[in-house]
């Protein structure tokens, strides 16, 4: 360890950044390091129980988006449902995006099943083991290719994710947006450089343990990290300035009108289309919210998109909701159909209140589902 030199690295280019921490830093004494931290403070998890890359890979694509604690019991319960790519394969879409519900990010259960069809269909339903295979299915980018080829089958594939982003860029002290891609290609070339030859999975997670326990985003526990001694940042006393990340996007407030039309145990449904945001999932009919007198617009849209005449009450429900880059404001109606059929051919039908239970629906969909009482 040559520590006196490590304030120099502040003053190199872009492209010196990753080999200047490289020169000043044993890669054999990190990995000892890290690995002998990580044999202790390994969590459990159920995905960890085995090897098995249907695991792994429906275990990366849920992490993706949620924290581990939260990706638990989803991931439990998708086992259950489809405890091998061939039953994931099998299955229709619909169970596939109510396991999926409340997860968010729904494209992403349509890729996993897309994946799990080209698996059996393409592979012959055995699970490709190389980053360039993993990298022909959809929605596997090279984070996913790399974190299952070296979790899986020990390819020695570097790997990058929020967590071992905010790592690499506190080790050699970035200070550029970790976002763009000229220091996405420094931090890939970082993760490209530790990955040992050998055991390349149990290193990746270990870094990914370290990022997501002691190198946390908003207070990192220095003192407990095993491979301190080779962090700029720390040396620097920049720890919590880094990572420099721009925002993602700005957040966008959204207003709108839903209704439960209710004839006698059923409601109307829609299932959303597929330019739509829920794509795949059932909604009760929703619109941004109208200008004007909410109830008679609001009658007036559904009688032209549904064929039905109804009568509507005043607003029963209020609910707030945020996904992704939307802040939801959503007003719910209560009504009643006083005449008409439904148009063939639209999207909307007359579902049972019990059935509601089996549908994947939207994560508003299901809160007012949850309190439908208060429109019956
Ligand atoms: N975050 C993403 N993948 C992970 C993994 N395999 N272990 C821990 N945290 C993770």
């Amino acid at each position: 360890m040559k520590k006196s030199r490590k304030i120099a690295i502040s003053t190199v280019n872009d492209e010196q950044i990753v080999e200047a921490w490289f020169d000043q830093n044993s890669k054999q004494s990190f990995r000892q390091s890290l690995l002998k931290w990580f044999r202790v403070h390994r969590r459990e998890m159920p995905w960890r129980e085995s090897r098995d890359p249907y695991r792994v890979w429906v275990s990366e694509i849920m992490l993706q988006q949620t924290q581990v604690a939260t990706v638990i019991d989803y991931f439990r319960r998708f086992i259950r449902q489809f405890p091998t790519v061939q039953r994931l394969a099998t299955a229709d879409e619909q169970s596939v995006l109510r396991q999926w519900e409340g997860l968010g990010y729904y494209r992403r259960a349509r890729q996993l099943h897309a994946a799990a069809k080209m698996i059996v269909a393409e592979f012959e339903g055995t699970f490709p083991a190389t980053v360039d295979e993993l990298l022909r299915l959809p929605g596997v980018g090279r984070y996913t290719a790399g974190a299952i080829a070296s979790i899986a089958f020990d390819e020695s594939a570097p790997i990058l994710e929020g967590n071992t982003v905010r790592l690499f860029a506190r080790l050699m002290g970035l200070t550029e947006d970790v976002r763009v891609s000229k220091t996405q290609k420094i931090l890939w070339r970082f993760s490209e450089r530790l990955v040992p030859a050998k055991g390349a999975g149990e290193f990746n997670q270990a870094l990914m343990e370290l990022g997501s326990l002691v190198c946390r985003d908003r207070d990192p526990n220095c003192r407990a990290c095993p491979v301190a001694r080779s962090c700029v940042a720390l040396s620097l006393g920049t720890q919590r300035e880094i990572p420099v990340a721009s925002p993602k996007f700005e957040y966008e407030s959204i207003r709108e009108a839903a209704v439960v039309l209710r004839r006698g145990k059923n409601v109307l449904m829609r299932l959303c289309q597929p330019s739509e945001r829920w794509a795949g999932l059932w909604d009760f009919p929703r619109y941004p919210f109208p200008h004007g007198d909410p109830v008679s617009n609001l009658t007036r849209l559904i009688k032209k998109d549904s064929g039905l005449d109804l009568e509507l009450d005043e607003e029963r429900l209020s609910l707030r909701h945020a996904v992704t880059r939307f802040r939801i404001e959503l007003k719910c109606y209560g009504g009643r159909v006083r005449s008409g059929r439904l148009k063939r051919n639209s999207a909307f039908q007359w579902v049972s209140l019990h059935d509601i239970d089996e549908l994947p629906l939207s994560a508003t969909g299901r809160k007012i589902a949850r309190s439908i009482s208060a429109f019956f």
